[in-house]
């Protein structure tokens, strides 16, 4: 450890010798400060008022030198002593760089530094288009490829959009076929004005003549909400494909040769389909159109029950008490017609997929949507 030395010889080698020990010294102490323990010692040594080292210089060689080198010692004295301030603060320094690396080494750091750059990292997967919205996008290709256009309504509907317009008038026993979820609180309203969860996508089959004179051509892609229990092939929650198509001298022939069409294109060419009577009260005639099952091509197996058929959607001839409530915009009965049918997305994605519980749609689980990846 080094101690300021007594001046015996004040030739200008022995004092720039004893200049350089002493330099020497500094940086050799600065350097080796790893902690803040190590740079409050260093720095109490080397400037302590009462006894650090520039302290001494002054009372062992400034004090007792000859009164003809006091000049001489007094400056080397002047250029040491920022010198030995310049490493005081330096060493400080020192020691926060050392303090961060071992806080950072200490800490996730750590881990970084274990960062193998060979490794092939970490793969984000891609997301894909959830089955049911692939299978709703496919449906509404298929009549934008006919030239159909798309059209969309609120999920928040009005009784009037939802029913009455659709000729379910109020306290129809018709209304019970589709258990609805109503808003609460709306006692108030006169009960067209009334909000509900829409039940089908049909109320946009009159929004959309109210904003356009006929002819139309349009598919309504959207989500619809009963109040059914959860089974394996029902939700409350579901989505649906409407479609709409009035101009003048519509007839059934031309919603028969639609509908074949369309599950061709979504089924395969070799698929039949047949039209069963049925009741809607927006459409008349009403039909249920079946598809011959899609698993046995019509021999018939467990999943068409042995009828060889599959009943798919419900269509028909719009009812002229439809036509009525937008006859203002150019639907008159007498001189236009029109046909319109009603999809659930979900039962064709459960059939082309071969899905057994129409909940997996809805989980989020990863291990069955990424086998639609
Ligand atoms: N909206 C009917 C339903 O949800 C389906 C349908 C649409 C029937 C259009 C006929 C015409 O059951």
């Amino acid at each position: 450890m080094y101690t300021v030395p007594k001046l015996e010889d004040y030739s200008p080698e022995a004092l720039d010798r004893a200049v350089a020990d002493l330099r020497r010294a500094l940086a050799e102490e600065e350097a080796s400060i790893s902690s803040q323990a190590d740079w409050k010692a260093f720095r109490d040594r080397w400037l302590a008022r009462k006894n650090g080292i520039l302290t001494q210089l002054n009372n062992l060689w400034l004090k007792p030198c000859p009164a003809d080198l006091k000049r001489t010692i007094g400056q080397i004295i002047n250029t040491l002593r920022p010198e030995i301030e310049h490493f005081v603060t330096h060493g400080q320094s020192r020691d926060e760089d050392i303090r961060t690396v071992i806080d950072s080494l200490s800490k996730d750091a750590l881990a970084a530094d274990r960062l193998d750059i060979t490794l092939p990292g970490i793969q984000r997967p891609i997301g894909v288009k959830h089955p049911v919205l692939r299978v709703m996008d496919e449906i509404v290709a298929v009549f934008k490829a006919m030239g159909y256009s798309v059209g969309e309504g609120p999920e928040v509907e009005t009784d009037y959009y939802n029913f009455e317009s659709l000729n379910f008038p109020p306290d129809h026993p018709a209304r019970d076929t589709q258990d609805t979820l109503f808003i609460a609180g709306q006692e108030s309203k006169p009960a067209r004005d009334r909000l509900l969860l829409r039940t089908h996508t049909s109320p946009v089959q009159i929004r959309t003549m109210e904003q356009q004179p006929p002819p139309v051509r349009i598919v309504i892609p959207g989500k619809v909400h009963r109040n059914d229990p959860l089974d394996a092939t029902h939700s409350p929650v579901f989505h649906q494909v409407e479609g709409l198509a009035v101009d003048t001298n519509i007839t059934f022939c031309d919603l028969k040769g639609t509908l074949d069409h369309a599950m061709k294109a979504l089924f395969g060419s070799s698929v039949k389909t047949r039209f069963y009577p049925s009741f809607f009260p927006f459409t008349e005639p009403s039909a249920d159109m079946q598809v011959s099952c899609i698993f046995c091509g019509g021999k018939g197996c467990r999943k068409c029950k042995f009828s060889g058929w599959i009943e798919l959607l419900g269509c028909g001839m719009v009812d002229p008490n439809v036509f009525d409530f937008v006859k203002h915009n150019g639907y008159d009965s007498s001189k236009i017609s029109g046909f319109a049918f009603g999809m659930g997305v979900e039962r064709i994605a459960i059939l082309k997929y071969e899905v057994e519980e129409i909940q997996l749609f809805y989980e989020g689980d990863v291990r069955f949507l990424e086998q639609f990846a």
